[in-house]
């Protein structure tokens, strides 16, 4: 039995999605524990794409039982549309999908004030999916939950209560046309038809499958740097992908985390707005954004894109404990001569000892770079590390040892073959 945290070491699209899918093989259940429709994991087998947003990307594997655990929260309109399409594709969700009591549900007055406060001084670039409202009602304790959904004549009183107070705020503060309650409050009394074969006392089911020796992978959305407490706030999302959150989201403690594994994408990139000292504005940046497609899976929004952030990176080993490390889309870095690294910052000539979290601060920084010779080859199709070109090994073993991981995965493109053990 292993009970294993992934989690994105970056600002969110490492290919956590592609290696979920991969390790799913060798376990029993996948769990989702924070975030929301905010994600996009992409998954390629063969020529089919999947872009999951909230149901874990263990999906895929007919044997693996998937979780959407407390921590998350739900979008009941992206459930539905990705549990019909993922049937739509022949996969069932049938006895293998099961949802958490405790989640809470976002609700259309959360989306459309994502969309009012993204208007506002402060823009964050969120995905505009809600998250943000939906987690501060959660902690203002006037959330509503899957729980709620089994409860109907309660579940009506506190969307009418919910909405009275938001419709408040909105034609006071925003001068924006109130809600309908009644659409509302209908829209949401239906949506306990549609899932109420999937809610679980999900801390009861994993503890159980766990006594019966069963595997476990959490798998994290969004990435470090974007942790409410330990990203670079406010330019944040709002809730917690490092890997202590997976234990507050699950249910699973501490002390039953046997490894935790870093989704560490081979150059940085970042989506929404915030500080990225190491970003390209030139053709070294516009090529990695041609070369690794790097566009959003969930709003399409071109990523900025930039050197890989040793520094960065070696702060994401410290806060997640990362054990072990599958480097992703190094196969995109294969067309330059030479290739940047940054190890350090300076700010007004000094060296930084650790990593500033103040925006501010990380605003002004110059990175340090160490530059290594580039390969220069096609490696896409290298199936053994002893086969890649020095150079690529080179790279590898500089960022290993420099952010205190051990590699144990090598992506060199989407598909599941297209990616190495050592
Ligand atoms: P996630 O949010 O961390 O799951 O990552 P995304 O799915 O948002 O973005 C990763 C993108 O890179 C997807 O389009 C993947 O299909 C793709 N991808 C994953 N691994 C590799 C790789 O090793 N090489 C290349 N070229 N693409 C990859
Ligand atoms: P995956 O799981 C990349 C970013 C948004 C924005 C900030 C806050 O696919 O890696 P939010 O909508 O969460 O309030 O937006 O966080 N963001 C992501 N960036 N990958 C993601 O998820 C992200 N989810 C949120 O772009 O900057
Ligand atoms: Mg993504």
């Amino acid at each position: 039995m292993s009970v294993s945290i992934l989690v994105g070491s970056q600002w969110g699209d490492e290919g956590k999605g592609k290696i979920v899918d991969i390790l799913s093989e060798k376990y029993d259940i996948v769990v989702r524990f924070q975030g929301g429709a905010n994600a996009g994991h992409t998954i390629q087998i063969n020529d089919k794409q999947t872009i999951l947003h909230l149901i874990p990307s263990g999906i895929l594997r007919d044997n693996v039982a998937c979780v959407i655990g407390n921590g998350v929260v739900i979008d009941p309109n992206a459930l539905l549309d990705e549990i019909k399409l993922l049937e739509e594709s022949g996969i069932s969700m049938k006895g293998r999908l099961f949802i958490s009591h405790n989640a809470h549900l976002i609700m259309p007055y959360h989306k459309l004030l994502d969309s009012i406060s993204e208007k506002g001084k402060q823009k964050i670039g969120t995905t505009g999916r809600g998250i943000g409202p939906c987690y501060i009602d959660k902690y203002a304790r006037k959330g509503i939950r899957i729980v709620d959904l089994l409860n109907k004549t309660e579940l009506e009183k506190k969307i009418r209560s919910n909405i009275e107070e938001k419709n408040n705020i909105l034609s006071k503060l925003y001068d924006h046309e109130k809600l309908n309650v009644q659409e509302i409050v209908d829209e949401y009394l239906k949506f306990d038809e549609a899932i109420d074969q999937y809610i679980t006392d999900v801390p009861h089911y994993l503890h159980t499958e766990m006594a019966k020796g069963k595997s476990i992978l959490l798998e994290g959305a969004q990435g470090t740097l974007l942790d409410i407490d330990h990203g670079t706030y406010p330019f944040v999302t709002s809730s917690s992908p490092t890997s202590g959150g997976a234990c507050t989201g699950s249910g699973i403690p501490p002390t039953k985390i046997d490894s935790v594994i870093g989704i560490v994408k081979a150059y940085t990139t970042r989506v929404g707005n915030g500080p990225f000292p190491t970003e390209l504005f030139d053709d070294d940046g516009e090529n990695l954004r041609k070369w690794g497609a790097e566009f959003g899976a969930t709003t399409g929004r071109p990523r900025r894109c930039g050197w890989f952030d040793a520094f960065m990176l070696k702060f994401s080993t410290m806060i997640n404990g990362i054990d072990e490390a599958a480097v992703t889309k190094i196969d995109v870095l294969s067309g330059l001569d030479e290739i940047k690294v940054c190890i350090g910052y300076e700010l007004n000539g000094k060296s930084l000892k650790s990593y500033p979290t103040d925006a501010k601060k990380l605003e002004m920084v110059k990175p340090v770079y160490k530059t290594l010779k580039g390969w220069k080859k096609d490696i896409s199709e290298i199936n053994d590390y002893n086969d890649l070109p020095q150079e690529t090994k080179d790279y590898l073993k500089f960022i290993s040892e420099f952010c205190g991981f051990r590699i144990r995965f090598v992506s060199v493109g989407p598909k599941r073959k297209q990616t190495m053990e050592i």
